[in-house]
């Protein structure tokens, strides 16, 4: 048999030994994804599209009408971008892939504020790209800027910025974007500004986009979509906005691969970005969901986690209950029924878990209730 890709597996396959559907008497805390239906004028705008007849190919890097959408969308952040610089692709994760066949060459190094999201590392693989994983500090999953300097050597090409956070919650600050920006200015850095979950800040300080500050608009490549806060993970729906000459590899990269994203699914992203009221609701049920979940957790001896500023996700520090954080995820499942995504599958996460919030509020009272008994049980 002819060999395969050297490297294809070396790539990791993220968190999907511990996002096995359970059985159903587990409270899972696992799933990166909103318990909520799409809303319903996106459903109808799908069923009128089909029924209309576009069932054909079209405009590779989207409709000119959603793609001045997004890039009016994008205005909400103070970005301006033209829609001729903006593409729809399949998901945020190809965006990023196509972002990454575009600006990186092999063994160019590229930094990720750990732990990260894991497929961040596994896309940079598939690219024959470095990852270079710089620990954030412990106690608010900040960027540690020290770090950040010492990690960059000739080689690095890129820096990939994720605020709000997966894994960790976190929110950067103003004044750290701005700091990124200028490291990225003096070293000659792209920056792939993932900003899927840039509507679900609970903090006081907003969402900052690179690339709306002057320094940054020419190095940074914004990436997003219309999974989180419109409840649309299955339709696979993603942007990539960024400088022209990004812009034109990126519409090579999709011409040459996905063509464009179903011509039937155009019309409802369009309608998804001009809800107000549905995004609205969603995001109340999330920041109660993170209060109250918060707050159960800090009652529990031997755990410990910053108040998540964003997205739908606390990481708790579980070092004090004398377990590792594999251990930890394993015996809960086993002995107390709550499914958590061990932190160690990424980078620096040893001794933390990843909890979801995309769940109710029962189920959120339910598990903490759980994982309390479970402790005081097998905690001297
Ligand atoms: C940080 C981050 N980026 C991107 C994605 C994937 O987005 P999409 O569903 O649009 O591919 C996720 C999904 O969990 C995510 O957490």
């Amino acid at each position: 048999m002819p060999e395969i890709n050297r490297s294809i597996n070396s790539l990791g396959s993220g968190f999907a030994a511990f996002l096995t559907p359970p059985p159903e008497d587990v409270i899972r805390f696992t799933v990166g994804q909103p318990d909520f239906r799409t809303p319903e004028p996106v459903v109808d705008a799908a069923k009128l599209a089909l029924d209309s007849g576009l069932h054909g190919y079209t405009r590779s890097q989207g409709s000119i009408e959603l793609c001045k959408a997004v890039a009016n969308h994008l205005q909400k952040y103070d970005v301006s971008y033209s829609h001729e610089d903006v593409l729809v692709a399949p998901g945020c994760k190809q965006a990023l892939l196509y972002a990454m066949m575009v600006c990186l060459n092999p063994e160019d190094e590229v930094l990720l504020l750990a732990p990260a999201w894991p497929s961040y590392d596994a896309m940079l693989k598939l690219v024959h790209a470095k990852p270079v994983h710089v620990k954030v500090h412990r106690h608010d999953y900040h960027p540690d800027f020290e770090a950040i300097e010492q990690a960059i050597t000739p080689k690095t090409k890129a820096i990939i910025l994720n605020s709000p956070n997966n894994p960790t919650g976190a929110v950067y600050f103003p004044d750290e974007i701005k700091r990124i920006v200028n490291i990225a200015q003096r070293h000659d850095l792209w920056i792939f500004d993932d900003m899927i979950y840039a509507d679900l800040v609970y903090s006081d300080h907003p969402y900052l986009s690179p690339a709306s500050l002057p320094q940054g608009k020419n190095r940074t490549v914004t990436i997003g979509g219309w999974s989180k806060i419109w409840a649309m993970t299955g339709w696979r729906l993603g942007w990539i906005a960024g400088p022209g000459v990004v812009m034109e590899g990126v519409k090579t990269c999709q011409a040459n691969s996905a063509s464009h994203v179903p011509t039937f699914l155009m019309p409802p992203a369009e309608v998804a970005l001009s809800l107000i009221e549905e995004p609205r609701q969603m995001f109340q049920d999330f920041e109660k969901r993170r209060r109250v979940f918060h707050e159960l957790l800090s009652e529990i001896p031997g755990l410990k986690a910053p108040m998540p500023e964003g997205a739908f996700y606390i990481l708790v520090d579980i070092s004090e209950t004398g377990m590792d954080d594999i251990t930890f995820a394993n015996r809960l499942l086993e002995e107390a029924r709550v499914q958590v995504i061990p932190g160690s599958l990424m980078p620096h996460g040893e001794n933390l878990v990843r909890m979801s919030y995309a769940t109710s509020i029962e189920n959120i009272t339910e598990g903490c209730k759980r994982i309390r008994k479970w402790l005081e049980l097998i905690m001297p």
